[in-house]
């Protein structure tokens, strides 16, 4: 119980989290630094703001600063006030670190000679994996729906995990033609896949939104799209001698508290809710896991499926949360500094999924297939409803009539 508190709070975090589109436009030093300004709660435009406090330190020799100055600060009171906030940004950046961060993983397995796709590697915890799986010597093929983000992730990878061998291809998982054209192409260049990272996602799409084949967004694109993929790309992992699935979860699996099965789609009137189908979606991922590992154990294969919530972490997961259309109120401005403070960095959020795909504790002979990460450490489900293995292989049928059969 108080395990599944803790988790339910995480993911409460990670749907406040998911208020910043804001990785880019609000986190990154030079917009944190304008934060500082108090431009928009007076009106004040930020160039007049700077204005001010230059004046309010400025000597009294110049007529400004002094403990008499009229001006919006003196000098005691922004004295008063730096001491105050780095207090606050010392002790908040202590927990962050020691509490909030996570275990990194220190392992450094020679992954020369293997390869491994990692689905929305242009961004995220997914770019973070894939430069970590790089620099460990792995092949590492990025999948995503965008060319134009995709090279640019590319550029960064390279650049930190040069020499190594990385590369792009296409996929929408929103689309199973496309999922199709990925396996063939991926068959095309290389006959064995050894770890593969099914990352990609989208979090709470305010209204209904369909999949080129008609799916719930969420449910299609987070688990139906990964499910196909996963199925297509078989043959290539049955070919690796200790071959990874990892399927990135979410505590906020805890949203979806009952499933609807007769409409997983959300297609009956008032059925959709955003949180509930991205919840579903997560919960599927996790009934995924289980049901593949039970088929590979049963037939002797040697593939090792994990699944795992990565913490709450800051990146552009919350971008449907945002109308770019509306002024941002100023209060969120001060809210997503401080929530710096209890989140991960995506370097840090990637961690666990870096640590099943590549620790050698963690393939084949190990106890990890099917189970649940949380950090570092296998983690009981919070759950009864995830931790039913009747409601996961009934997941599993139900996915197969979806998007066609899936044999190990
Ligand atoms: N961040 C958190 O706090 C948190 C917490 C729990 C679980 N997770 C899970 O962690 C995973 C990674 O999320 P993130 O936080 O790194 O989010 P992110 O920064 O938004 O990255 C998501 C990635 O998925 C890609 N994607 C979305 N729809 C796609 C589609 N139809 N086809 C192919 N790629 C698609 C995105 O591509 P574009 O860049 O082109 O949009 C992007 O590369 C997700 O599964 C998420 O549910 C995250």
């Amino acid at each position: 119980m108080l395990a599944m508190k803790v988790a339910l709070a995480a993911s409460f975090v990670g749907v406040v989290v998911g208020l910043c589109p804001a990785p880019k436009s609000l986190l990154r030093t030079p917009e944190r630094g304008a934060l500082l300004l108090p431009s928009r709660d007076n009106g004040m435009p930020a160039a007049a703001a700077r204005t001010s406090i230059r004046m309010a330190s400025s000597s009294p020799a110049d007529g400004g600063g002094d403990e008499q100055s009229t001006g919006p600060f003196t000098r005691k009171s922004l004295l008063e006030g730096v001491t105050k906030a780095a207090g606050v940004l010392g002790a908040g950046t202590f927990v962050q670190k020691g509490f909030v961060a996570g275990v990194p993983y220190h392992g450094s397995p020679d992954l020369s000679g293997k390869t491994a796709v990692i689905t929305g590697g242009n961004t995220g915890l997914g770019k973070e994996t894939a430069v970590r799986l790089a620099q460990l010597g792995a092949d590492v093929t990025i999948a995503c729906r965008n060319p134009d983000k995709a090279f640019a992730a590319l550029d960064d990878i390279k650049a930190q995990a040069p020499g190594a061998k990385v590369g792009a291809m296409p996929l929408d998982l929103a689309s199973l033609d496309s999922v199709g054209s990925f396996a063939k192409r991926y068959a095309s260049s290389s006959d064995r896949l050894d770890i593969l990272v099914n990352n990609a996602g989208v979090m709470a799409i305010p209204e209904r939104q369909a999949t080129k084949d008609g799916f719930e967004m969420q449910f299609g694109t987070n688990h139906l799209g990964h499910f196909r993929l996963t199925s297509l790309l078989m043959p290539a992992l049955l070919k690796s001698p200790d071959a990874r699935v990892v399927n990135v979860a979410s505590s906020a699996h805890l949203f979806a508290s009952s499933v609807e099965w007769d409409d997983l789609n959300a297609q009956a009137p008032g059925a959709y809710a955003p949180w509930k189908a991205y919840g579903l979606s997560k919960l599927s991922n996790i009934y995924f896991t289980k049901a593949l590992q039970r088929r590979v154990d049963s037939k002797g294969g040697s593939i090792t499926a994990t699944t795992l919530h990565p913490g709450a972490c800051r990146t552009e997961l919350g971008r449907y949360l945002f109308d770019p259309s509306q002024p941002a109120n100023p209060l969120v401005y001060p809210a997503l500094a401080a929530l710096t403070l209890v989140t991960k960095s995506s370097k840090e959020g990637a961690q666990t999924q870096i640590a099943c795909a590549a620790d050698p504790a963690l393939g084949k002979g190990s106890s990890a297939g099917g189970t649940y990460f949380v950090g570092p450490k296998i983690s009981e489900l919070p759950s009864e409803l995830a931790r039913d293995p009747e409601a996961a292989e009934r997941m599993w049928a139900a996915s197969e009539k979806l998007v066609g059969k899936f044999s190990v």
